[in-house]
């Protein structure tokens, strides 16, 4: 090695010894007629002196700038007292130079790895090594590899057999739009690049291999999101003879040993974790990934406003819709601005508006209130638990419209006023989803989970009868809001299977053509299964308190789908593209 020690490594005790070290050049000081420089690497820093008693040295130390590779040879070195530098574990000692060796210069850095000024993420992208550079950026590199590793131990431990499954493979339709990569050899066809690799793990099912799980790369050319990206990886887990109490005990136990691990200093809010049914998760919060860390929940006042006198409530409770009331503490101070922008949050979720009463000592105010009459507010203000000083927001809409745009409101609320303790995780299942839903646009029922997703025994008999009642085996894990994990018991038989995509209007010659693979292998004695996925990204954001997935991916794309390091997606050679049969069409 070009080095004796790692730029993290010297202590007190190594003090009088003669050392060797490489790294960055991370600062450069001129100090009272001495050159200071800290030097990196991917351990710390460390402090090295040149004096300029030895003139050729320290004209060569002048010369070196930031970002420069350099090594040193010195003999470390107690600091004089007062100078130690408790906040670096090398901070007691620093290195006499005695020799240097420049290994590579470097040109500016378009923006400084020093400090944390606030750069273009276009930039930090296109530039991502100098970007991973970064302590912090160093620091969630590293924390994921560790959540990864102990994962992989937790699951190891328990014999669970990690399989590699393959890339290139035929669709697997999870609801996102797939990656085609057009076939050389067989022009017109096409592989799909896996949106997870929810088949093969139950084929590796049927192969009776009984516990599988991998460290997944999946695919989904979806619109991006702060937690979305089109590659993510998951934690991805099957097992043979399960019932969902297996899988998720086995979830909530890795969960809570990973927390403790990795991040020792948070509290988890309740074990064992809460559940929630979907329709409960929605009801009470407005969301399916609801965040426990704070408390406001909703109140259903849509039999107090049967038939009242303000026509927006008694419309919405006629027509079959519901109206819903969130209480804010201490809200009755808020603004019309800042009521405005929380209508807008409520609009963008599909409500008409957002009704409010302030609760003030001497009465209640807002347009609903005279219209309502002073009894009946003050029967939904106390149905509420509204005390002085409370602000109450409404939804009124068919249900899941008056829920989820009261959730964003609840969310946005949160945000705003600082309720979420980030020293506390707050995780909980969601189960009892239906098991499809209707697009509210074309009509068309769609599998809320996956198409292999098992009906709760219970609904079994509602697929001829109410399919859309129908709920599924399948659990969602949640952690602050962000839904970091899903997963179901499977259909494991033919028949079954072919009714669900009855249902789904995927005709027995479609379901053939795509997923004749799996009925036939169910025809082979398929075991009882069912599993999970986590996103591990999603995770490695919140343990590393992030605000999105990019900052604890070393090469995400950015919110364009666009790597701008590598300058992808590009156009290739004509020649290329032919060999594959494919013509481009010219834009206009
Ligand atoms: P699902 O689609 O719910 O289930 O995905 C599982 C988890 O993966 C994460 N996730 C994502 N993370 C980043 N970017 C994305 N585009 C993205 N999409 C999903 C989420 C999510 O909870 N095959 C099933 C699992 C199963 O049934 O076992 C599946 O993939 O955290």
């Amino acid at each position: 090695m070009l080095r004796t020690h790692t730029c993290g490594q010297l202590r007190e005790t190594d003090a009088k010894a003669t050392v060797t070290l490489a790294g960055w050049v991370h600062r450069r000081r001129d100090h009272g007629g001495l050159i200071f420089v800290d030097l990196r690497d991917r351990y710390g820093f460390t402090q090295v002196v040149f004096d300029p008693k030895d003139k050729a040295l320290f004209t060569k130390a002048e010369h070196i700038r930031p970002e420069w590779v350099i090594q040193i040879i010195g003999t470390v070195t107690k600091r004089l007292e007062g100078a130690a530098r408790e906040d670096n574990p090398t901070g007691a000692i620093e290195i006499r130079v005695s020799d240097i060796t420049v290994l590579n210069e470097a040109k500016t850095p378009p923006f400084e790895i020093d400090q944390d000024k606030d750069v273009s993420e276009e930039l930090r992208l296109e530039f991502r090594y100098l970007d991973l550079r970064k302590e912090r950026m160093r620091k969630n590199i590293i924390t994921r590899h560790k959540i990864v590793q102990s994962i992989r131990k937790f699951f190891y431990d328990r014999d669970f057999l990690e399989v590699e499954t393959p890339i290139l493979i035929k669709g697997t339709p999870e609801g996102s739009r797939e990656y085609l990569v057009p076939s050389r050899l067989y022009h017109g066809e096409f592989y799909v690049l896996p949106q997870s690799p929810q088949q093969l793990k139950q084929l590796t099912m049927v192969a009776g291999l009984d516990r599988y799980m991998q460290i997944a790369r999946c695919f989904r050319d979806e619109d991006q999101r702060g937690d979305r990206q089109p590659e993510f990886t998951q934690v991805d887990v099957e097992m043979s003879f399960a019932e969902p109490e297996d899988v998720m005990q086995l979830t909530e136990q890795s969960l809570i040993e990973l927390t403790k691990e990795i991040r020792p200093d948070v509290k988890i809010l309740k074990t064992p974790f809460p559940r929630f049914t979907y329709h409960d998760a929605m009801n009470t919060y407005g969301s399916d990934k609801p965040d426990l860390r704070f408390d406001l929940t909703f109140t259903d006042v849509s039999d107090l406003c049967k038939g009242a006198g303000f026509g927006i409530f008694a419309k919405a409770v006629e027509s079959g819709g519901v109206v819903k009331c969130l209480r804010v503490p201490g809200g009755a101070k808020f603004s019309r601005k800042e009521i405005d922008d929380l209508t807008e949050t409520a609009k963008i979720y599909g409500a008409k508006g957002l009704a409010w009463i302030k609760v003030n000592d001497g009465g209640c105010e807002g347009v609903p209130v005279e219209k309502l009459g002073a009894d009946l507010t003050k029967k939904i203000a106390s149905a509420a638990k509204g005390a002085a000083g409370d602000i109450l927001f409404f939804t009124a809409d068919q249900f899941d419209t008056a829920c989820t745009s009261l959730g964003a409101v609840r969310t946005e609320l949160a945000k705003r006023m600082n309720l979420a303790d980030p020293k506390v995780f707050a995780y909980c299942w969601v189960n009892d989803f239906p098991m499809f839903e209707k697009d509210k646009d074309t009509g068309a029922v769609a599998a809320v989970h996956h198409p292999f997703t098992r009906p709760k025994n219970e609904d079994k008999d509602l697929l001829d009868t109410d399919p859309l009642k129908a709920r599924a085996a399948a659990y969602d894990i949640v952690l602050n809001g962000s839904e970091i994990g899903g997963g179901s018991i499977r259909i494991h038989e033919s028949d079954l299977q072919s009714k669900i995509f009855e249902i789904l209007k995927i005709s027995k010659e479609d379901a053939e053509r795509r997923f004749g693979h799996l009925l036939r292998a169910f025809q082979y004695g398929a075991p009882p299964h069912g599993g999970i996925a986590w996103g591990v990204d999603r995770i490695v954001m919140l343990f590393c308190n992030e605000p999105n997935i990019r900052e604890v991916i070393a090469y995400p794309k950015d919110q364009k789908a666009k790597d701008l390091m590598l300058g992808s997606p590009s156009p290739m050679p004509k020649e290329q593209i032919a060999e594959l049969g494919i013509k481009i069409m010219e834009e206009k």
